[in-house]
């Protein structure tokens, strides 16, 4: 069964285990899944990644910032995911839309109008079914990440973060339907079950008890 699940979260949120863990769970279950991260997914975005991420030598503006992540998207919405929901998959992307909104829009200052348009135009309209937001406080986020370089959204101020945060915040509260909000401090276990929760009933009730 098609199914879009996007997890979102600031920095050393744990999204990305999460997004792990669910892939290998639904793949022990034999369910069809594909695993996927933003920026990057395909060989164009892995590259325009690299900029979007390491490039220090050069000035980049928040708009550029913006069309690199959609163009990134749009290849990854065209290559992967629409193809691979065609075929029934279950398609789990480590960062989407929201992550612009948050970062682009919130953090930025960005024109959210000029936001939603790039990302609507960048995927065609394709929204979640879905999206996990893993919420932990910025200090604990930042507390908990052990990297040996730095990446130019790691390098932004606290501040930068909090608004990517209370973003967050907001936009869940704007769509809790699609939203599911748990707070990040909990054990890895009990984060996994409350999502596993969640993505049997979407999927119609397979393999409910275990996490
Ligand atoms: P990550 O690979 O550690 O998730 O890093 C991706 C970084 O890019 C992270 O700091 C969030 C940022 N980002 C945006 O600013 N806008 C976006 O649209 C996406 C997908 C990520």
């Amino acid at each position: 069964m098609a199914l879009f699940i996007t997890f979102e979260g600031g920095e050393g949120s744990g999204k990305t285990a999460q997004a792990r863990a669910l892939h290998r769970k639904l793949a022990r279950l034999n369910i069809p899944v594909v695993l996927l991260h933003e920026p990057g997914g395909t060989s164009l975005g892995r590259r325009i990644a690299r900029w979007l991420k390491w490039v220090q030598d050069a000035e980049m503006s928040p708009l550029s910032e913006l069309l690199l992540f959609n163009a990134s998207r749009a290849q990854l919405v065209a290559e992967v995911i629409r193809p691979n929901l065609v075929n029934g998959k279950v398609v789990i992307c480590d960062r989407y839309t929201d992550s612009t909104i948050v970062y682009q829009g919130y953090g930025r200052g960005l024109d959210m109008e000029l936001v939603r348009a790039t990302n609507g135009a960048a995927t065609g309209g394709l929204v979640p079914d879905l999206t996990v937001l893993l919420d932990v406080p910025v200090e604990e986020g930042f507390a908990r990440k052990c990297v040996k370089a730095r990446d130019r959204f790691e390098q932004e101020d606290i501040a930068f973060h909090q608004r990517v945060g209370e973003g967050y915040l907001k936009l869940a509260q704007a769509e809790p339907e699609r939203w599911l909000v748990i707070d990040g401090c909990q054990s890895r276990a009990r984060i996994a079950q409350i999502i596993w929760g969640r993505v049997s009933q979407l999927l119609g009730g397979v393999g409910v008890g275990g996490a």
